[in-house]
């Protein structure tokens, strides 16, 4: 039976064991470590509470890392979200979201916003199935508005936001 569950510090190295394997698949060992660098501990220290696991007989299946905006307190915010690609397209993923689009309501929060980068043309499905909309970019990737250099040189971002009803 899979299980939810709030995330807590002594996950932080499966999460990190986690995206090396789970995105080995599309892309070099090497890159998977440093796209694992995108969640450093800290978020298991500060944000567990606002952050969860899905796991079964002890094995991880999927984990979302969110927050509340300490600056927009009206605004919670998905930082990360990796689902097992032997799961995928199984709602591993919706379950999370909705667990999380429910402490967010319970904290006083009216939308919910992440992005992703333009190329993650799975995770932007993804998200429009979520009631996602796409925020205007100041230009188009194959019909896709993005955010030209959003997060740095070169790190376009498509932008979502959601209504939390
Ligand atoms: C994006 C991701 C998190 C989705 O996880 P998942 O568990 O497969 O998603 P779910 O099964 O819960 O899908 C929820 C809805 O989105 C849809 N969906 C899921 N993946 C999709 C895709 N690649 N393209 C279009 N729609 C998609 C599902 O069909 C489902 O719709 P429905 O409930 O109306 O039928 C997963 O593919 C993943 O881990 N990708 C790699 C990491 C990533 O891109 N993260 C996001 C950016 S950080």
């Amino acid at each position: 039976m899979d299980r939810i569950r709030r995330a807590e510090e002594d996950d932080h190295a499966r999460i990190v064991e986690a995206i090396g394997t789970w995105w080995s698949d599309s892309r070099s060992p090497q890159a998977a470590r440093e796209l694992s660098m995108l969640v450093p501990r800290l978020f298991l220290q500060h944000f567990a509470g606002t952050s969860f696991v899905i796991e079964r007989d002890g094995g991880f299946l999927g984990f979302l890392v969110g927050f509340v905006s300490q600056d927009h307190p009206e605004q919670a915010y998905v930082h990360f979200v990796g689902v097992d690609p032997a799961r995928r397209r199984g709602g591993v993923a919706r379950r999370l979201y909705e667990a999380f689009f429910d402490i967010a309501r319970q904290a006083g929060c009216t939308t919910v916003k992440c992005v992703t980068s333009p190329v993650n043309t799975g995770s932007v499905g993804f998200h429009r199935r979520m009631g996602f909309s796409l925020v205007p970019g100041d230009h188009e990737v194959d019909g896709l508005p993005v955010q030209g250099d959003y997060d740095g040189l070169g790190q376009d971002r498509v932008c979502f936001v959601r209504e939390l009803a």
